[in-house]
Parts: structure tokens; sequence; C-alpha cells
């Protein structure tokens, strides 16, 4: 099947919207310095021109294979398909190609979870919790002037896993992730791994903090 590599001469003008063919996103993957990164169950990536996913889909179907091959148990392949994905994050400004990069992101990871895990259940925590971590961690907004298009901050989460089984959620607007001196803001490469969350104090002003909880309870929200 041909892939559609565009969608219409007047938004590659205006947007410059391309989409990457897949064997370029193989390649680009395959180098042994992203390699190491997908090969890695925290490593943490953000594409700040997502489109569709091109990318995130298919680092998301490596990751998830990794922590295949990490897990002994159901219980834990369940917990690291979740920390796998909590650590993809992607920004596009397109409301019809965000749509589709959820949609994409969900898809992927429902594909290779029921290809995985015996007896799963349609309706389960896990699917709910994986729906809750792809609609925070993919934003729609410009990630030059790190706004909604209603002109709110954009905002990621950070998961962070607190023990074995759980992880605590906590907000932050794109603006304080950049401006707090990361290495973010000095990223020449939009696949390079980012420590998106550094542990500096003073970012705390834009933090709301979640309470933590099992990795399959995401989906509840709960808040202090
Ligand atoms: C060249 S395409 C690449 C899409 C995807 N990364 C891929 O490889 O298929 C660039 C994408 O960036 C989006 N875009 C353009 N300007 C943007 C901005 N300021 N902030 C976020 N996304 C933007 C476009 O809508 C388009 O989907």
């Amino acid at each position: 099947m041909t892939e559609k590599i565009i969608k219409s001469v007047d938004r590659v003008k205006d947007i410059g919207e391309v989409f990457t063919p897949q064997k370029t996103v193989d390649f680009m993957l395959d180098q042994p310095e992203i390699k190491e990164k997908v090969n890695s169950l925290t490593a943490t990536f953000l594409e700040p021109s997502a489109g569709e996913g091109a990318f995130l889909v298919e680092i998301l179907r490596r990751k998830m294979e990794y922590a295949k091959s990490q897990s002994k148990t159901n219980d834990e392949l369940q917990k690291n398909f979740l920390l796998v994905l909590s650590t993809l994050y992607g920004i596009e400004l397109m409301q019809d190609n965000v749509e589709m990069l959820v949609m994409n992101m969900n898809n992927t990871f429902r594909d290779v979870y029921f290809t995985s895990i015996d007896h799963a259940d349609q309706n389960n925590k896990i699917l709910k919790s994986a729906q809750t971590i792809i609609s925070a961690n993919m934003a729609q907004g410009d990630a030059l002037t790190r706004k909604t298009a209603t002109g709110e901050p954009i905002i990621f989460s950070e998961w962070k896993p607190i023990g074995k089984n759980k992880v605590q959620r906590t907000e932050y607007t794109f603006d304080s992730i950049v401006e707090g001196g990361g290495p973010l803001g000095s990223v020449q490469h939009q696949y390079e791994q980012l420590d998106l969350f550094t542990d500096d104090e003073s970012e705390e002003q834009d933090v709301q903090h979640y309470l933590p909880v099992k990795w399959e309870d995401v989906y509840k929200r709960l808040v202090e």
C-alpha cells in the first residue's frame, strides 16, 4: 500500500506538513544512539511536531517489545507497558493530526497489549490508564509559543515510578520545563532523549500533585 505523506499542497506550504515514511522512521530508530534509548523502560522522548505519530507510534511499539523482554510475569508486563507509554510525549499544532496521533497511540498500545497478555479484558484498568496517559502526554498546541490553540500554557505530566508498582503524576507547564534549565532548551535533535523533568524545586509553582497510585489506577486521576 502506498504511504500518504502529504494531505495537501497548502498544508505543506503553511505548516510544513510532510509525514515521514515508515522506512525512514525505521532507519532513524535503528541508529545505535537512538536504539539505546528505545531499548530502555525509562528513557523519555518528546516529538515537538508529532504529526500523526510516525515516530512516536513506532517508538511505542518497540518499547513495548522491549518491555516484554524485561518482564517475568503478566502483572509486571502490564505495569511495564504503562511505564514505557508514560515516557513518550508529543506536541502537534493541527487538531486533525492530534486526533489521529491519539488514536494511533491507543491502537498501537491495544494491539501489542492484546497479543501479549493472556485473557486480557477489553475494558480493563490497564487500557483505561493507557488512555489517560496518552491524552495527558499528547498535547495540541504550538511548540514554539508553548501554548494551546486557546492561548493556555501547554501542560505535561511527569510519571514518576514510586517503588515497584506505583506512580506519582505531577503536572508542569511546558514553559517551566523549558525555562527550568533542563537539557530540553539545548536539544539539537528532536529524538534525543530528554530529561524532561528535573528535580529543581523552583518549578513547583506550576505543579499539581496527584496521589501516588498503582499504575493500573492512573485512570482514576486522584488528586491530593
Ligand atoms: C514535517 S511534519 C512531521 C510530522 C511527523 N513528525 C512525521 O514525521 O510524520 C511537521 C508537523 O509539525 C506540525 N507543526 C508545524 N508547526 C508546528 C508548531 N509550531 N508546533 C507544533 N507542531 C507544529 C505540522 O502540523 C506537522 O504535522
